[in-house]
């Protein structure tokens, strides 16, 4: 399939997706989210794929936000009739049940900072900047900043940035729980694929499992979620790769897995 505001590589069993409007600091317009759409879904459906990456194009953004442009003639019905930004939750974060990284090169404000928030988990260059300055054009986030920013940093951190807009560098970043890693900024690239290429090595339904669990702790009560992952665990010691898994340590060898 052909592309023409994303890119999209395998690597081995990692796919990397590059969003890539440089010229607009990757501004998420509509095209955009289509072609994520059918990446992600062609991600998803094809088994030799493991783990995903994305990240922007060129040196400066990961993405500046939704398109300015596109939004600014857009009739508010528009908006509400088309539930505009629903189908980014729907289909990037419900739908993938596989993992994904968001490796963040630069700027990521507005809905680039949300989109990085949808990941499984964000790796930053150094020259990574995060903000939510919607509140500068009128208007406030609409995919999901004010309640993913307030989940990952807490509300002082996430009142003030939504409130000034004021941007976050990688090291503020990673000391409020936003990102899991900073890295320099040339070796983003390489060290979020190895992370990714390390992940597409695990036995593939622990991994989903794992993601699965960890995103219930952000829907459900304590005890739910303790249940919820025991029951898990205990469907995980049914699988052949658990057999494998525990067989391969004791005999101190790699485990080969079946994915069931
Ligand atoms: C459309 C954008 C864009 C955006 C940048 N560009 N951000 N186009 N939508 N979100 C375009 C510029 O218009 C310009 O195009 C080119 O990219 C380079 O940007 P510059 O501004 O010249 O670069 P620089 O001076 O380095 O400033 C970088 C920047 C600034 C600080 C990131 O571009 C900026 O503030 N961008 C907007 C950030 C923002 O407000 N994001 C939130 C959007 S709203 P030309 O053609 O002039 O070269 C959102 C959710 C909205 O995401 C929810 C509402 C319902």
């Amino acid at each position: 399939m052909t592309y023409e505001t994303i890119t999209v590589e395998h690597r081995d069993a990692v796919t990397l997706i590059t969003l890539n409007r440089p010229k607009a600091l990757n501004a998420l317009n509509s095209e955009v989210l289509e072609e994520l759409i059918s990446a992600f879904a062609a991600y998803e459906a094809d088994a030799g794929q493991r783990c995903a990456v994305l990240t922007g194009s060129g040196d400066k953004a990961f993405a500046a936000g939704a398109d300015i442009k596109e939004m600014a003639d857009k009739p508010a019905a528009d908006f509400y009739n088309e539930d505009f930004f629903s189908r980014w939750t729907s289909h990037l974060v419900k739908t993938t049940r596989k993992p994904w990284i968001a490796a963040v090169n630069g700027f990521a404000l507005g809905g680039g900072c949300e989109l990085a928030m949808m990941a499984d988990f964000i790796i930053a260059s150094e020259n990574a900047k995060f903000g939510q300055p919607e509140v500068k054009l009128g208007v406030a986030p609409g995919m999901g900043g004010s309640q993913r920013l307030t989940r990952a940093v807490g509300k002082a951190k996430a009142m003030e940035m939504c409130l000034t807009g004021r941007m976050m560098g990688a090291e503020e970043a990673e000391r409020s729980g936003l990102v899991a890693r900073v890295v320099p900024h040339d070796t983003l690239l390489d060290e979020t694929l190895k992370t990714a290429t390390a992940i597409a090595a695990m036995p593939p339904m622990a991994t989903v499992a794992n993601k699965e669990m960890v995103n219930a702790a952000f829907e459900t009560t304590l005890d739910q979620g303790l249940v919820m992952e025991r029951r898990i665990f205990q469907i995980l010691t049914a699988t052949e790769d658990k057999a494998e898994g525990m067989a391969a340590f004791i005999e101190k060898r790699e485990g080969q897995w079946k994915g069931r």
